[in-house]
């Protein structure tokens, strides 16, 4: 079906005066028009948009949905980019998907994950050690937010961390939508050939951590060097902004709902229930999980057909008030707040997700402990909110304490 002039284009700039909700369009069509379609960037594409968190899990849940990018209707946010790059085998469906992921699980089971707590709170002590040192207004993205998860991915993954820097370039790249299809390439291409580097070094000498074991499965035969590479790559990428996004939006909407403060510096328990709430509030993939039908699936009165490409809005469903009471209220002591779908739904739900957890669980109360009187140094009306990004946040976050 061809765009029709309702179909309401598909934007991500939200309202000045409400950066942390999601476009209002979007809630009234989840009142209205729960499944509709909406207009892409040229106008040649009209995916469906899903915007009700019921509707949302049986897409996600429902196995006649492909993820690859490269189908030729797939509701790509930009140009260009239909090549499924390999790796990142989130843009695959089985069994290449089954088999890429799984190379991966161990990695990320809880028993590891809490293994990898310590070295988490070493370094979000570090930071902060070293914030405080400085006399205020500090970026609390360039050096809190963003340098944590890198030290973590990098440490997971072997990866030398004076890189860092590079890695940070890099994944910028990749996760903005602005960029144009020849430098994602780029970025990608650079990013491969570090990786590839890195797992062969590590034949010769092995380390405790991901690299030496992506290479081992390459002496097995399970994935070659190339698909080793992509994999460490996809990591990175998937591993930096998210985290770092969520930390310092999480700090600001903290900061703007001071009462909750308390609540997330009551002990272990509540933190992990208060991570769970930001999730969900926060919803940082706003540009929505992407999908392509292939064969026809009915959606409470709409049948999507095969072929059509769907956009899946986890950040309007979840606040959708048939799940979730009061929703555009940050409640961090909120029972059912673990039923967001900020990690997705399904087999391509986050695989680090653990990790994620852990990281916010120890950094965010960590540094409202450490800095008690934190506060944003810039009016809020002048935070720089990234707009333009598959996943929202901000460029810089400029504090005192
Ligand atoms: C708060 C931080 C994070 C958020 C909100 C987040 C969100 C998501 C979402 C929504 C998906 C599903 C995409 C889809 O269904 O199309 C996903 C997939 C994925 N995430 Fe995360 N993520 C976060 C952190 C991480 C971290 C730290 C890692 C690893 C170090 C990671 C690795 C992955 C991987 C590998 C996938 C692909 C899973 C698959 O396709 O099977 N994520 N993430």
């Amino acid at each position: 079906m061809p765009p029709t002039p309702s179909s309401p284009a598909f934007v991500l700039t939200r309202p000045k005066d409400a950066p942390l909700d999601p476009p209002p369009l979007y809630t009234q069509l989840r009142e209205e028009q729960p499944v509709t379609r909406v207009s892409l960037y040229d106008g040649r594409l009209s995916p469906w948009l899903v915007t009700r968190w019921e509707d949302a899990r049986t897409v996600l849940g429902h196995p006649a949905f492909s993820t690859a990018p490269s189908h030729p209707k797939a509701p790509n946010i930009r140009e260009g980019q239909t090549e499924p790059l390999r790796g990142f085998f989130q843009n695959f469906d089985a069994p290449v998907h089954t088999t890429l992921r799984r190379t991966l699980t161990r990695e990320f089971m809880i028993k590891r994950v809490n293994a990898l707590r310590p070295g988490v709170a070493r370094m979000t002590d570090e930071l902060l050690t070293a914030m405080r040192k400085q006399s205020g207004p500090v970026d609390l993205v360039e050096h809190f937010s963003l340098p944590l998860p890198s030290l973590v991915i990098c440490e997971l993954l072997g990866v030398p961390y004076e890189d860092h820097a590079f890695f940070q370039r890099e994944s910028a790249i990749l996760v903005n939508i602005t960029t144009s299809p020849e430098a994602f390439q780029r970025a990608f291409a650079s990013l491969g050939e570090y990786l590839l580097g890195l797992v062969r070094a590590k034949r010769d000498t092995p380390g405790d951590d991901v690299a030496t074991r992506l290479a081992a499965q390459v002496d097995e035969g399970v994935i070659t060097d190339e698909d080793a590479a992509g994999l460490g790559a996809f990591l990175l990428f998937a591993g930096h902004e998210t985290t770092a996004n969520m930390i310092a939006l999480s700090t600001i909407t903290l900061l703007q709902n001071p009462d909750q403060i308390p609540y997330l510096l009551a002990g272990p328990e509540q933190a992990a229930a208060a991570v769970e709430e930001l999730l969900r509030y926060l919803s940082i993939v706003h540009v929505g999980l992407r999908r392509t039908a292939l064969e026809d699936v009915t959606i409470g009165d709409v049948t999507i057909r095969a072929g059509d490409g769907v956009i899946i809005s986890t950040n309007v469903a979840n606040r959708d008030p048939g799940v979730f009471n009061d929703p555009d209220d940050i409640d961090l002591a909120r029972a059912n707040a673990r039923q967001h779908l900020a990690f997705g739904y399904g087999i391509h739900q986050c695989l680090g997700q653990p990790l994620a957890r852990a990281e916010l669980q120890i950094a965010l109360p960590e540094l409202f402990r450490r800095l008690p009187d934190l506060k944003i140094a810039v009016p809020f009306e002048e935070i720089a909110f990234k707009q333009e990004t598959g996943v929202y946040g901000v460029s810089e976050l400029p504090v005192t304490w």
